[in-house]
């Protein structure tokens, strides 16, 4: 545990350690490790040691320039992850030092070893929350569960379909679709490994995966089998994985667009339309107007599966002093990686 120290004057940071860019841009030229000085801890602020946050792929597309909501510049890196209080302002009743918070609604600027953000912003949690699924449970865990709730109606038995399905994202789909008896799709990018692939997805509950060759035939229905024809499909990919994904989607189904991981438009045949009445949708968490109380609770929530065990996904842990490799990683350089995150 962290308590305030006395080398520090009580209402300053200590100095900080950050990834900022100064410009946007391709996101490994742009970026880069500087010290950032010591910053007042106002009466109603809380300094946090940073602990772990990841790199997700809005986090690139912020700093490449391409996202909507861009931060003034110079910009510290990164949106979520999770600290330990090091020291509070003189008016802050309700935390500690030692006590592991989480910024919720989260901003950006994770990707740096001290922050100082005002109380509010803060969200306790329990200690016992291993590091790395506190640092990342709030935007793709938390997508998934909303995307899940709030689209269609679904009841056990029912189906989904998701291409993308190895993304955080999706392995959350896969588990919280099986808690609810809910059968799940997936298609996989083709790679040499996707027997190994295949497999780990169905042992988190996958009940069906393809790869995107697998599904070049003319009736993929036939490859259900028992499994009911979906009613939502969730694309993260775009291009030909949403093609593929459509022709999946039961009459009538609904298909909601949350990532563009190929960078490709997304494509529907006019039949499609014609014959089967689907419904295109987007969703952005950001966007969406849900109570802070509510993405609280959603958070809790899902931290609870994942210090039970029933909520698992892939991540690598990085030390913050590779950056660049992490980075390099997370951008996709050396292939398919595990989720990177941060570790300072
Ligand atoms: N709209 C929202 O509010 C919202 C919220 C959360 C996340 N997202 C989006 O959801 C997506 C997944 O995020 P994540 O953090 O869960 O992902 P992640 O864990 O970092 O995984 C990346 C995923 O993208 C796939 N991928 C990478 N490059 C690709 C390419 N060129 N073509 C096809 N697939 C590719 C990877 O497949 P392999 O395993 O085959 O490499 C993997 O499934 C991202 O687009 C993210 O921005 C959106």
């Amino acid at each position: 545990m962290l308590s305030q120290q006395s080398h520090f004057p009580a209402a300053m940071s200590p100095p900080s350690m950050a990834a900022v860019y100064y410009k946007y841009g391709p996101v490994d030229t742009v970026i880069r490790l500087t010290e950032i000085p010591p910053v007042e801890i106002s009466e109603n602020d809380v300094c946090v040691k940073m602990l772990a946050a990841p790199i997700n792929p809005a986090d690139i597309n912020r700093i490449e320039g391409v996202y909507p909501n861009q931060p003034p510049l110079p910009a510290v890196g990164g949106g979520e992850g999770v600290g330990e209080i090091h020291s509070v302002g003189s008016a802050v009743k309700v935390f500690s030092p030692g006590d592991l918070v989480i910024r919720s609604p989260y901003v950006p600027g994770a990707w740096q070893t001290y922050m100082v953000e005002e109380q509010s912003l803060w969200h306790k949690i329990d200690k016992s929350t291993p590091i790395e699924y506190a640092a990342t449970v709030s935007v793709n865990p938390v997508s998934a569960l909303r995307m899940l709730n709030e689209f269609v109606t679904l009841k056990p038995g029912d189906s989904i379909v998701q291409n993308g399905a190895t993304s955080i994202v999706g392995q959350c789909f896969i588990q919280l679709a099986r808690f609810r008896g809910i059968h799940s799709i997936n298609i996989i990018r083709d790679s040499p490994k996707s027997d190994e692939v295949k497999e780990k997805l169905i042992k988190l509950g996958a009940d069906k995966v393809f790869t995107e060759s697998e599904l070049d035939v003319k009736r993929v229905k036939i490859l259900l089998g028992d499994t009911p024809e979906p009613i939502l499909g969730l694309n993260c990919v775009g291009g030909n994985a949403a093609t593929l994904l459509v022709k999946f989607l039961k009459q009538g189904g609904t298909m909601v667009t949350y990532g563009g991981m190929s960078r490709d438009p997304v494509v529907v045949s006019t039949s499609n339309f014609i014959f089967k009445d689907i419904t295109l949708k987007g969703f952005w968490l950001q966007e969406w107007k849900l109570s802070k109380t509510k993405y609280r609770d959603w958070i809790d929530y899902l931290l609870g599966l994942a210090r039970a065990g029933k909520l698992k996904y892939e991540m690598e842990l990085v030390s913050f002093n590779d950056f660049h490799k992490a980075l390099e990683k997370a951008m996709g350089k050396h292939g398919s990686q595990r989720k990177q995150v941060l570790i300072f």
